[in-house]
C-alpha cells in the first residue's frame, strides 16, 4: 500500500509535539509531504525534522490543500479551524482538526456538513479518549458495569496554568479562556463516556478574577503571561440537562485557589457503578487512577483497576499527551480504510454547542434552552 500523504497546517506547539512526533512512528504508513505556517520559519523547521527531502512549505494554507493529499492536519488556533477545515474539505482532503473544534456552534456545524457533503473524514484531536483510564471507563460503560449514567462531573482544573506562549489568552483568536481550551476535553469524554449527546438546558458562569491581577511568576515557572493582555476567563463552570434527566456539572480553570488539581477528567455515577478519574494521594502527574464505586456480594466496594500508560515509546516527546498514539493510529487506520474514527464530528459539534451555552448562560445571566 502506497504511504499517505499528509500535509500540516500550523507548526507551533501541538504540532510539533502531538501530531509530528507521533505520525513519524509510522513512517511505512504516512509521510509528511506539506507544511504550512503563517511564519515560514516554523514550516521549514518542521519539515527539516519530519518532513520528506521534497516536503513543500507554504505560508497560505490555501496553496497546501491544491496538492494531492490524503489528509491534513490543522494545528492553528481555534479562530482558524473551520475555515481552513471546510477549505480543506472541499478541496478533497480528509481532515484532523485540533480541539477545539470551532470558536462557535455554527462554524463546528459548517465542519459537520462539509464533512458530509464532501463525504471525507473529518475527526477532532481528543486524545484523552485513547487513555487506558478513559478506554477502560467506556468499556464500563458499554458492557453495562455502570448502568445509567445520570450524573457527571467534567473536571479542568489548573491550580495556575495559564498558558504563555501562542494567542491563548486573546479573545479573537482563541474564542475564550479555560473552558473553550481545557473544558473542551473534559467534557468531550465525559459525553462519550455517558454517550449522552441531547442537551436541554444549560447555565454557567465564568469570572476573571486571577489572570487580569496576578503577578506571571506565582504560575510557579519561569514563564509569565501578560496580565495587562489577559482578555479571557480564569474560570467558568457550567451546569448542563439532558433530555433523560441526567445532568452534567463542568468546572474549568487556568488559576484558581483550589486543591484539587484535574485535568481531562471526568467522574461519573450510575445506577450500578460509579467512577471517578484522580491522581494517587492529589499526585499531578499522567500516572492517574481509576476508582470505581461499585457493589460486590451485596457489600459497596471500591476497585482500582490498572490503567498505567506504561512508559513513553518516544523520548522525544517534550509534551507526553497520554492517548496521542493511539490517537494517530485510529487516523491512519481510518484513513486506510481499516477502521472507524472514534471522535465523530457531531459528537465534537455536541461539546462546541454546549461550551457556547455556558458562555451564554455567563453573559446574559440566563438558562440557555437547546432545541436543535
Ligand atoms: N490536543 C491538545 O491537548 C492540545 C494541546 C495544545 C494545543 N491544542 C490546540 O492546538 C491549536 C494550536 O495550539 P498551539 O499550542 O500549537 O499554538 P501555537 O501558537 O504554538 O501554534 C499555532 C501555529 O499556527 C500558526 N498559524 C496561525 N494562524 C495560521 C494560519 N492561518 N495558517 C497557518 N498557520 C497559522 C502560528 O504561527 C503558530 O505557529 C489550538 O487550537 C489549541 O487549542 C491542543
Amino acid at each position: 500500500m502506497a504511504k499517505l500523504k499528509i500535509g500540516i497546517v500550523g507548526c507551533g506547539n501541538i504540532a510539533t509535539t502531538k501530531h509530528l512526533p507521533n505520525l513519524a512512528k509510522f513512517p511505512d504508513r504516512c509521510e509528511i509531504v506539506a507544511f504550512c505556517d503563517i511564519v515560514e520559519e516554523k514550516a521549514v523547521k518542521a519539515k527539516a525534522k519530519y518532513g520528506t527531502p521534497d516536503a513543500k512549505v507554504f505560508t497560505d494554507y490555501k496553496e497546501l490543500i491544491k496538492m494531492d493529499l490524503d489528509a491534513v492536519h490543522v494545528c492553528t488556533p481555534n479562530r482558524s479551524h473551520s475555515e481552513i477545515a471546510v477549505a480543506a474539505l472541499e478541496a478533497g482532503n480528509n481532515v484532523m482538526c485540533e480541539k477545539p473544534m470551532a470558536i462557535n456552534s455554527a462554524e463546528a456545524l459548517a465542519m459537520v456538513e462539509a464533512a458530509e457533503r464532501t463525504g471525507k473524514l473529518l475527526t477532532i484531536g481528543y486524545q484523552n479518549r485513547f487513555r487506558v483510564d478513559t478506554q477502560t471507563l467506556k468499556k464500563m460503560a458499554v458492557s453495562g458495569e455502570l448502568g445509567d449514567i445520570y450524573m457527571a462531573k467534567a473536571h479542568a482544573l489548573r491550580r495556575r496554568g495559564i498558558p504563555t506562549w501562542g494567542v491563548f489568552t486573546n479573545k479573537f483568536e482563541q474564542g475564550g479562556g479555560p473552558l473553550i481550551d481545557i473544558g473542551t476535553h473534559s467534557l468531550d469524554i465525559t459525553l462519550w463516556i455517558m454517550d449522552n449527546y441531547k442537551p436541554v438546558a444549560v447555565s454557567g458562569s465564568t469570572y476573571n478574577t486571577l489572570g487580569t491581577t496576578l503577578a506571571g511568576d506565582e504560575q510557579g515557572t519561569e514563564d509569565h503571561w501578560d496580565p495587562k493582555t489577559y482578555e479571557v476567563e480564569d474560570a467558568a463552570f457550567g451546569f448542563v440537562k439532558f433530555e433523560n434527566g441526567a445532568t452534567v456539572f463542568l468546572e474549568s480553570s487556568w488559576a484558581l485557589n483550589t486543591t484539587d488539581e484535574r485535568q481531562a477528567m471526568t467522574t461519573v455515577y450510575g445506577t450500578k457503578a460509579g467512577a471517578a478519574m484522580e491522581f494517587p494521594m492529589g499526585a499531578k502527574g499522567t500516572d492517574r487512577v481509576l476508582r470505581v464505586n461499585t457493589v460486590q456480594n451485596g457489600r459497596q466496594t471500591i476497585l482500582e483497576p490498572n490503567v498505567s500508560e506504561g512508559k513513553s515509546s518516544s523520548a522525544d516527546l517534550i509534551f507526553n499527551y497520554p492517548g496521542a498514539e493511539k490517537e494517530a493510529i485510529t487516523w491512519l487506520n481510518a484513513l486506510e480504510g481499516k477502521g472507524e474514527l472514534v471522535v465523530k464530528p457531531r459528537q465534537a459539534y455536541t461539546v462546541t454547542r454546549i461550551l457556547e451555552a455556558i458562555y451564554e448562560a455567563a453573559n446574559t445571566g440566563k438558562t440557555v434552552y437547546i432545541k436543535d
